[in-house]
C-alpha cells in the first residue's frame, strides 16, 4: 500500500543516562521516550512504521508494539551512525512507493503540524530535512544553504569555523520518497571525524544527483533531544506545560494548573474541572463536566460525565465510573465498575467488584478481595445500602435493595432485599464501667 513509512532510531545506548533502561524506555509523562516520537508520527497516518532497534531491543521492541501491536522492528547490531541505522530499515522498506520520514526515538518533541510541513515542502523538494534556528554553541550539523536549497549538511565535528557560525541546526528529521531515501542512505561513506555513516550525509548526495533538497523550520523546543537525567526532567517540565496549556484550550478548567501532572495519553473532555495536585497516570480518560478534587491520583480508569471524585481519591486500573457517582475521600478503587450515581465517600476500597447503580457504600467499606493466592469478585445489586465499616469477604454478592449492617464481616451471598449482619451481638452490663475504674484506682495505689 502506498503511503507514508515511519523509520524511528532507537539504537542508542543513551550512556549519559547512567542507566540500565534502554533511553528511550525512560519516562516522560508517564510514557515512555519512545512513545512520544510514536504519537508525533502517527498523526501523519503512516502505512507502516519500523523502530530501528539496538540497544536493549527487546525491550524496545515490546514496549513499542504496547503503543501499536503493527509496529515493524529491525535489529543494528553495531551503532554505525544515524546513515546505517536508516539502511537496516532497507529490507523491510524494499518497493515500498509513498514518502518515508526519520524520526528519533528520544526527541519527543516533534508537533505533528511540523511533520505536515515537511511533507507539503515534498512537492518542492526531493529531500526535505527540519532545521531549527540556533544561536548558541550546541554541537549540531549545520544546514549549508544557497537561496531556497540546502546544499549539504556539515557534522559540527566536521565543520570550518565559518560553517560553524552558520546557526541554521539540523534536528535530524528527514523526510524524502522511500525508495530515494534508500538509494541515497546505500551510498554514504564514512570518511569523517567520527568514523560514522551520517544520514545527513544524504543531501550532498542528492544534490550531486540533480535532485533538490529544502529546509522546513521549527522552535528549537521542537528538536528537544534527551540524553541526561537532567535534560529529562527539564522535559517532563516542557511536557508538563504543553500538557496544561492544552487541557486549558480544550475548555478544561485547571484551579492551580502548575500543580496538575498529566501523562501523553490523558485525555479530559470539555468543562471537566480538576483542582490543585491532582496526578494522572497513564490511560485516564475523563469526560465533560466530571470534577476532580484536589490531590487526587488517577491511573487507568474512565470517568463520566457528571461524577465527582476526591479529594484525596485514588483510582487505580480497571476502575470504570458512570454518570454522577460520586468517589469521596481516602478512597482506592481497582478494577471495578460503579454504575450510575453510586456514592462511595469515605474511608473504601474497592476492588474486583461490579456495583450496581444508585447504591450507597458505607464509611470504611472494604471488599476483601485477596485470600493470599487468587483474587476473587464482589457483584453488589443496585439501590443497596452497604452499612459503614462492612468487611465483603469475596467471593461474595449483595442482591439489589438489599442492606448490610454496619461492622458486619459477609462472608455469605446477601439476598435482593435481605438485610444481613454478621457480628457479634452486643452486651451491656449495667454500673460495670464505673465499678471497673474504681479497681483499677486501687491496683494503681498499692502498686
Ligand atoms: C544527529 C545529526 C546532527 C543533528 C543532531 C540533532 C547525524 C550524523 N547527525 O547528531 O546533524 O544536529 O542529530 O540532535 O545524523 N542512532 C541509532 N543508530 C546509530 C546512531 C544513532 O539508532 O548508529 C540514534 C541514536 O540512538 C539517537 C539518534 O539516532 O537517538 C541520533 O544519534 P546521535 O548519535 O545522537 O546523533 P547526533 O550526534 O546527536
Ligand atoms: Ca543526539
Amino acid at each position: 500500500m502506498a503511503g507514508t513509512s515511519l523509520i524511528i532510531l532507537a539504537a542508542g545506548l543513551g550512556s549519559r543516562m547512567n542507566s540500565d533502561l534502554p533511553k528511550v524506555l525512560h519516562p516522560l509523562g508517564g510514557a515512555p521516550l519512545l512513545h512520544h516520537a510514536m504519537q508525533a508520527g502517527r498523526m501523519l497516518d503512516p502505512v507502516r512504521t519500523i523502530i530501528v532497534t539496538g540497544h536493549g531491543a527487546d525491550q524496545v521492541e515490546k514496549a513499542a508494539r504496547t503503543f501499536d501491536p503493527e509496529v515493524e522492528t529491525v535489529l543494528q547490531e553495531e551503532q554505525l551512525g544515524t546513515g546505517h541505522a536508516v539502511r537496516q530499515a532497507a529490507p523491510l522498506l524494499q518497493g515500498q512507493k509513498g514518502d518515508a520520514v526519520v524520526l528519533y526515538g528520544d526527541t519527543p518533541f516533534i508537533r505533528h503540524e511540523t511533520l505536515e510541513a515537511m511533507q507539503a515542502a515534498r512537492s518542492r523538494h526531493a529531500v526535505v530535512v527540519l532545521g531549527f534556528e540556533h544561536a548558541g554553541a550546541g554541537r549540531y550539523g549545520r544546514l549549508v544553504t544557497q537561496g531556497e536549497t540546502l546544499e549539504r549538511i556539515v557534522e559540527y565535528k566536521d565543520a570550518s569555523e565559518a560553517e560553524r557560525a552558520i546557526t541554521l541546526c539540523n534536528s535530524g528529521v528527514i523526510c524524502a520518497e522511500a525508495s530515494v531515501l534508500l538509494d541515497l542512505v546505500a551510498a554514504i561513506g564514512n570518511e569523517n571525524a567520527s568514523g560514522e555513516f551520517y544520514l545527513t550525509d544524504v543531501v550532498e548526495i542528492a544534490r550531486q544527483r540533480g535532485l533538490s533538497a529544502g529546509v522546513v523550520t521549527c522552535d528549537e523546543a521542537e528538536t528537544l533531544g534527551i540524553n541526561t537525567r537532567a535534560e529529562l526532567a527539564a522535559a517532563e517540565a516542557a511536557f508538563q506545560t504543553r500538557a496544561r496549556a492544552e487541557a486549558m484550550e480544550n475548555g478544561v478548567t485547571l484551579t492551580a494548573p502548575e500543580t496538575v501532572f498529566f501523562a501523553l495519553d490523558t485525555v479530559v473532555g470539555r468543562d471537566a474541572l480538576i483542582g490543585p495536585n491532582v496526578v494522572f497516570g497513564p490511560g485516564v480518560t475523563i469526560e465533560s463536566g466530571a470534577e476532580i478534587r484536589a490531590f487526587t491520583h488517577l491511573e487507568g480508569c474512565h470517568i463520566s460525565r457528571g461524577a465527582t471524585v476526591g479529594p484525596f481519591a485514588r483510582l487505580r486500573p480497571g476502575a470504570e465510573l458512570a454518570e454522577d457517582v460520586h468517589v469521596g475521600n481516602f478512597v482506592e478503587i481497582k478494577n471495578s465498575v460503579l454504575d450510575e450515581g453510586v456514592k462511595v465517600g469515605h474511608l473504601t476500597y474497592l476492588g474486583d467488584a461490579h456495583v450496581g447503580e444508585k447504591t450507597n457504600i458505607g464509611a470504611g467499606t472494604i471488599t476483601c478481595n485477596y485470600d493470599g493466592v487468587n483474587k476473587h469478585r464482589t457483584e453488589i445489586g443496585p439501590r443497596s445500602f452497604i452499612g459503614s465499616n462492612t468487611m465483603l469477604v469475596a467471593p461474595v454478592t449483595v442482591g439489589r435493595d438489599a442492606m448490610t449492617g454496619s461492622g458486619s464481616v459477609i462472608t455469605e451471598d446477601v439476598p435482593a432485599e435481605a438485610l444481613a449482619i454478621g457480628r457479634a451481638r452486643q452486651v451491656t452490663k449495667p454500673g460495670m464501667a464505673v465499678r471497673l475504674m474504681d479497681l483499677f484506682l486501687s491496683k494503681k495505689k498499692e502498686a
